[in-house]
């Protein structure tokens, strides 16, 4: 049997109605823009015949029930089928009873009762112990979906990148069982590198599953070869031992991206062909893309002066502060994908360092077409 699978990906949403947009002035992420954003994918997507699109998590801006609300009764409105997951900024709080304005992990199986977790609310409603907020379903005949939770509360009741082990056992009895031509995950958390050494990186290793590791290798037992990601809000794809990544940037910051994809798959080969767009303007943000770079170059100083003092260099106090104005685009510049970097006016050993954050498996984060 043959697949031919047509879908769009839009990810990290942060979907904020304006009386719940946080008036912050270092506030990283353009939550303004995040309804007009999406309104003008749903006007592109609507117009092709796609099968279905996927949202991999980071709905909402911070797990608030009203933009939640408001996501899925837009969503209700869609011609195709539409799968999301949860990310880091949708369920804020291990019991949310005290906190009226935000849901909690039961509510989310219900609000998305339609987009992936009929199933989960089915099992919720029977069964004495919490259900997993995990779920498997074929939007197109012979196509396997799973998407899984990688937000867990630690013993302090901080939020981390993990699959818990009913999770784990979960996703090892479903891939044992069913027939279908393909298998893909959709998680919210990387499970592939998008930047170097990102697993050790002290800024860069809270994007990362902590026990990526655990699934890839159930994910290769089972011969399961496509992962779709987020919450790194960049524009990323890396191929590892047989796994392809795809991470996609978010909505509401910079460069403001979407992906259409286009699988292919026979007894002879399979392929996977993408290309990505960008929201231009909104009314409010008629130079969306430059104001959103700036956006971001002005909020990118302590983040870059960190990164250099992390840069294995023992750089002075004084050589940081004469060399951050320089990274002020760096991170636009990641998140935009596909970029080289050579920063001529470092010393060489760090324009080594940062010439590793550029393009390194050829041109493939924005448009390709990749033999899985
Ligand atoms: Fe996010
Ligand atoms: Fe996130």
């Amino acid at each position: 049997m043959s697949l031919d699978i047509r879908f769009a990906i839009a990810s990290d949403l942060h979907i904020g109605l304006p009386h719940t947009i946080w008036d912050h002035p270092s506030r990283f992420h353009l939550i303004e823009v995040s309804i007009p954003a999406l309104e003008q994918v749903l006007d592109h997507i609507s117009q092709l015949d796609i099968d279905f699109l996927l949202l991999p998590g980071d709905l909402t801006q911070h797990g608030e029930r009203d933009n939640h609300a408001w996501l899925a009764e837009r969503l209700q409105r869609l011609s195709f089928p539409c799968y999301v997951i949860p990310g880091n900024h949708d369920v804020v709080l291990p019991d949310p009873a005290g906190d009226a304005r935000r849901i909690g992990s039961n509510d989310f199986a219900k609000i998305y009762q339609k987009f992936g977790y009929d199933k989960v609310v089915q099992d919720q409603d029977q069964a004495t112990a919490p259900r997993p907020l995990c779920y498997s379903t074929s939007p197109v005949s012979g196509l396997r979906l799973i998407g899984l939770n990688s937000n867990q509360f630690d013993h302090e009741g901080k939020l981390v990148g993990y699959l818990d082990s009913a999770q784990l056992d979960w996703l090892e009895t479903e891939l044992s069982r069913g027939q279908f031509e393909a298998t893909w995950v959709m998680i919210h958390h990387n499970v592939l590198e998008h930047l170097p050494d990102q697993a050790q990186h002290p800024l860069g290793r809270r994007y990362i599953l902590g026990n990526a590791e655990r699934l890839k290798a159930i994910l290769k037992t089972h011969a399961v070869s496509l992962i779709f990601t987020g919450h790194l809000h960049v524009q990323d794809v890396t191929q590892e031992n047989g796994l392809t990544e795809i991470t996609t940037g978010s909505l509401v910051s910079y460069p403001h991206p979407y992906r259409l994809l286009h699988y292919k798959q026979s007894p002879a080969e399979t392929m996977l062909s993408f290309e990505s767009f960008r929201i231009g303007s909104t009314p409010d943000w008629p130079q969306l893309q430059q104001q959103s770079r700036d956006w971001m170059g002005d909020r990118a100083t302590p983040f870059m002066a960190k990164l250099l003092s992390l840069a294995s260099l023992d750089l002075s106090e004084a050589q940081i502060a004469q060399l951050t104005p320089h990274l002020r685009y760096f991170w636009a510049d990641i998140a935009e994908g596909d970029r080289e970097f050579n920063f001529e006016q470092f010393p060489a050993e760090l324009q080594g360092y940062f010439k590793r954050f550029g393009i390194h498996q050829g041109k493939i984060d924005n448009a390709a077409t990749l033999a899985l």
